[in-house]
């Protein structure tokens, strides 16, 4: 496996390979099976597979976890090797903002994808993660890039910068990996502290189930008045039973494709949800 460090080991190795098919897999490390899966899956539809490992500081607010993010690069590399993977991309903040963070040339998605949802209490957040993934693919020329629906808006956002930008590559969806009891996989699991917080995690994937099974019982469909102000409530309920609280950020209904709000809920419909459980930060989603 071949561990790339700067530009100019990514561009040799994309000369190198120039008539292999590559598909990269860009993550910031803390590596889980949800993102050996999108690499699974990278490797049956592409000859090579990039994996980048990178902590991109300007996707996070001024009090995020930029910080204390995870990093576990030796064990990252070790899964990554296991995998199969041919080159991983591990690069210091310098060779990716080698003229600082400040007074860049950015990718600003539409507002209409980025007020809501998670863009709502994270301003900035998705100029990030859109401008680091645009610089990931100018560098690489992958021929398609895989990413989790894990982060449903940062995938439909990833989608439409590709289109809206004429970026050659493909991009690949792969469905959330989820623990054995539902919680969805995420480098930030690693903050739930004890038994009890993890626990207070289920109820993400606990409400999304309970809205789906609502709705299916009701036939189909489901205005979603109906349903997501008593999930929440439910939510808050389940919250003041155990020790550890939490506090909902949001609960909306959107439409699967285009993430615009919807009244009603059915098949077309996707619910996601944030929520803090302690001090941790976690995301979830559901298509009906
Ligand atoms: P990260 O959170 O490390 O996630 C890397 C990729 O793994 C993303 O495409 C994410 O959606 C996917 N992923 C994470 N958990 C998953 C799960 N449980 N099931 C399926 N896929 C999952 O997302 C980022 O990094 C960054 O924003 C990045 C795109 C790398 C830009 O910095």
């Amino acid at each position: 496996m071949d561990i790339l460090k700067t530009t100019a080991d990514v561009r040799r190795y994309r000369k190198e390979n120039a008539q292999e098919s590559i598909a990269l897999v860009p993550t910031m490390g803390a590596l889980h099976n949800g993102h050996l899966a999108l690499m699974r899956l990278a490797i049956t539809r592409a000859d090579k597979v990039m994996v980048s490992i990178f902590v991109n500081p300007t996707q996070f607010g001024p009090n995020e976890d930029f910080d204390k993010y995870p990093r576990t690069h030796s064990e990252d590399l070790s899964k990554c090797k296991a995998t199969g993977i041919d080159a991983v991309f591990l690069p210091d903040v310098e060779v990716m903002y080698p003229d600082g963070q400040e007074h860049l040339t950015q990718v600003t998605p539409p507002d209409i994808l980025t007020d809501q949802l998670c863009g709502a209490s994270r301003p900035g957040h998705f100029n990030g993660v859109a401008t680091v993934v645009l610089k990931l693919l100018n560098l690489v020329q992958p021929d398609m890039a895989v990413f989790g629906e894990k982060d449903a808006q940062q995938l439909a956002i990833l989608k439409k910068m590709v289109q809206d930008l004429n970026v050659p590559v493909d991009i690949i969806a792969h469905p959330t990996v989820r623990e054995p009891d539902g919680l969805a996989m995420s480098s930030r699991n690693q903050y739930l502290q004890n038994p009890q917080e993890r626990q207070a995690a289920l109820a993400l994937s606990g409400i999304l189930n309970w809205i789906r099974d609502q709705v299916q019982l009701a036939g189909g469909a489901l205005p979603q008045q109906e349903v997501l102000p008593l999930a929440a409530q439910r939510l808050q309920d389940l919250s003041k039973n155990q020790s550890q609280p939490i506090t909902l950020e949001y609960l909306n209904a959107v439409h699967q494709d285009t993430l615009t709000p919807v009244e009603q809920l059915d098949q077309n419909t996707k619910v996601l949800i944030a929520a803090q459980v302690g001090d941790v930060r976690l995301i979830d989603n559901l298509d009906l």
